[in-house]
């Protein structure tokens, strides 16, 4: 057990304590990042003369030797330092000696460990956008290809009207684009340096607060220190964010665990992405699509857990809050995880094309364009829903669609019709004719197409 706080102290912790206490076990993840902070608060230490330019460099010096023998594997982060800041500081003060004494002047491990965390979002905000970009590149590829793949559009889960497939992926495409907006706006909000507030009072040494936001890459220091310690909306806002990828990626989930269903028949997931039974030999499951589905919830309860913590915490700094890091860990590899599987998942993904055509024709998928024939020959919406509605039933009495009832047929029913019906509820026509922006018809659909990867490219 090595402590930074022994002195106040005529008893050893309780070693149960101690353990229930400690955080390296976890924070130990972002070494790299408080050792960034360090070597940025010795900067400004030694440019405001609090420091010796001889003593930073020797810290600089020190740290960076840590960083480098952690990273490769020289030096071990062991559970006998409380956390990562201790661990830092008492091997800098073992390897260097006193002027590792100094690197903790002006500062304290609440302003510390705001800063690391800080630090530790703001680069996985950078990577977790870097995964979605790869999957919104992927959909794009599969909507260039399928302008002209029919495929019946559902609601309620019935067939309703016909899309096509590049239609459809493309609504998760603005899903996930819009996840990357919410990433870059929590990304620009968080970003202010949480250094200098010290325990929670700010330090009454003169210390540059602007110049250790720049060398960190922050936009300003933050403005009140009780609220930079005990900030911790950010990482609220991430997890919801993260819930929100996996709300969407959990619906996507959803319709390739159906689609990939020996009743659908829409893709085959590829064999690289598919598991077998170990008692039935036919099977061939979509265990990666009902993985991420499933780990859905693990990411909400990251999100519920962090809320209720923060919940009753008063100001400024508790012990609370050392809570947020496993779970925002953990939501973070989770959720980078499945954006990694799922993209090589689709992308590797075969399409029916013929399956989803067949589909779309039959479940009269065209009835809402009978009923607009009618409707462009004078009859009055609600009445000509009626006359479609019964032309239905006439072909679900004889197992048939309606673009194979008879003319005399349509005409028992309705005079309005003529030859030209055939050609208005044809596949094409009911998709072709749909050409408002966000709609299925290929002109359309290939301006959205162009819009989107103008996006990728600029983005
Ligand atoms: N491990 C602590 C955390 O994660 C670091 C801050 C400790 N501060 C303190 N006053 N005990 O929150």
């Amino acid at each position: 057990m090595a402590q930074l706080w022994g002195g106040r102290f005529t008893k050893e912790t309780d070693k149960l304590v101690y353990n229930f206490n400690a955080s390296i076990s976890f924070d130990q993840k972002f070494y790299e990042q408080d050792i960034r902070g360090s070597k940025a608060h010795v900067a400004m230490l030694a440019k405001q003369g609090i420091l010796t330019q001889e003593e930073m460099e020797e810290i600089t010096r020190g740290l960076d030797g840590i960083l480098k023998d952690v990273s490769e594997g020289r030096l071990e982060i062991t559970s006998e330092y409380e956390d990562i800041h201790s661990f830092v500081e008492a091997t800098l003060i073992d390897r260097i000696g006193d002027a590792g004494k100094k690197l903790h002047t002006g500062r304290s491990r609440n302003d510390q460990v705001a800063l690391d965390m800080k630090l530790y979002v703001r680069d996985e905000i950078d990577e977790l956008d870097r995964e979605v970009k790869k999957l919104l590149q992927a959909l794009e590829n599969i909507m260039e290809l399928h302008v002209n793949t029919y495929m019946p559009g559902f609601t309620h889960l019935q067939k309703a009207q016909p899309v096509t497939l590049a239609h459809h992926i493309g609504a998760y495409f603005e899903m996930f684009r819009r996840d990357r907006g919410r990433l870059s706006d929590i990304r620009e909000r968080m970003n202010t340096c949480p250094l200098g507030a010290g325990a929670l009072a700010g330090t009454t040494y003169p210390l540059d607060r602007a110049y250790t936001a720049q060398l960190l890459g922050f936009n300003e220091p933050t403005r009140n220190s009780m609220d930079s310690v005990s900030d911790r909306d950010y990482v609220i806002e991430l997890l919801s964010a993260l819930s929100t990828i996996m709300m969407h990626l959990s619906r996507f989930s959803e319709e390739i665990i159906l689609w990939n269903s020996n009743e659908y028949r829409f893709v085959e997931i590829d064999d690289a992405y598919s598991t077998g039974s170990s008692i039935m030999p036919q099977k061939k499951n979509p265990d990666i699509a009902e993985l991420v589905r499933g780990k859905t919830g693990r990411v909400y309860g990251a999100l519920m857990s962090i809320l209720t913590t923060m919940k009753g915490i008063p100001l400024a700094y508790n012990k609370d809050m050392q809570e947020d890091k496993e779970l925002t860990f953990d939501a973070i590899d989770t959720v980078k995880g499945c954006l990694a599987l799922f993209t090589g998942m689709v992308s590797t993904m075969q399409f029916h094309e013929k399956n989803m055509d067949a589909s779309a024709r039959n479940g009269f998928t065209n009835a809402t364009d009978a009923a607009d024939y009618l409707v462009n020959h004078g009859v009055p919406f609600r009445d000509a829903h009626g006359i479609v509605g019964r032309l239905v039933l006439t072909c679900i009495d004889k197992g048939i669609s309606l673009d194979e009832l008879s003319l005399e047929e349509y005409k028992a029913i309705s005079p309005v019709f003529e030859e030209d019906i055939y050609d208005a509820i044809s596949m094409r026509t009911c998709v072709e004719k749909r050409m408002t922006l966000g709609a299925p018809g290929p002109e359309v659909m290939e301006q959205v197409i162009a819009m989107n990867r103008e996006y990728l490219e600029k983005n």
